[in-house]
């Protein structure tokens, strides 16, 4: 591939998205074509199934859970992240593939195995150039979302959100490519470990 894929992921409210904003600016000022997606979603299909799969008051089963994110991930991958890798840019994208093994094999309990499979064919076996993992305390989550719509995965217990933290560890661990951020440390800072990491991969000079 010409390209290169980078992924952002971790819990919600854990700061991503301001790190992907300053990750696209970043790639930018070194002349970087560069593509900001995320998932579910990136796509007009995608972004509709993304609907369904995040409303709050539908009744959606763990296993109708686990396809919908499959099927958006399917759509997202061919659609538009391949084209792009193929074109020679660099993708950033919000969530992938890490994000299910988190929240549906730790989160929801979901065998792993099963998981990667279907990650591989919803991939077309695709898998990032790196992988950025931001993981906080968990009292910012209360914190960061007092006044925050929580869709109907961020309106799980507790004991979901550790089960799902402890999974982002262990897939850190045993990820290619992948690393743990501290997402407690101030947004400069984080910014300046990404951009380390970016010369490391040698996806800048
Ligand atoms: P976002 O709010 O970060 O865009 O993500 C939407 C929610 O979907 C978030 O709570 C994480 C969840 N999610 C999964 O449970 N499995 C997945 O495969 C993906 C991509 C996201």
């Amino acid at each position: 591939m010409k390209g290169k894929f980078i992924v952002l992921e971790g819990p919600d409210r854990c700061g991503k998205s301001t790190q992907a904003k300053m990750l696209l600016n970043t790639l930018l000022e070194h002349g970087k074509d560069v593509l900001l997606t995320r998932e579910p979603g990136g796509t007009d299909t995608a972004e509709k199934i993304r609907q369904i799969v995040l409303e709050p008051d539908l009744d959606v089963r763990p296993m109708a859970e686990l396809f919908l994110y499959e099927a958006s991930r399917a759509q997202h991958t061919q659609e538009k992240i391949l084209p792009a890798l193929e074109a020679g840019k660099i993708v950033i994208c919000e969530r992938y593939t890490m994000s299910t093994c988190a929240y549906q094999g730790y989160g929801r309990n979901i065998d792993l195995k099963m998981i990667e499979t279907l990650n591989k064919i919803a991939t077309l076996g695709l898998v990032p150039d790196l992988t950025l993992v931001f993981l906080m305390s968990d009292k910012y989550f209360t914190q960061r979302g007092e006044y925050l719509y929580s869709d109907r995965l961020e309106q799980e217990d507790i004991s979901f959100r550790q089960k799902m933290r402890k999974g982002y560890i262990e897939l850190t661990k045993k990820t290619k490519n992948a690393h743990l951020i501290d997402a407690d440390k101030n947004i400069d800072v984080i910014q300046s470990e990404v951009v380390e990491l970016l010369h490391k991969h040698k996806i800048i000079d």
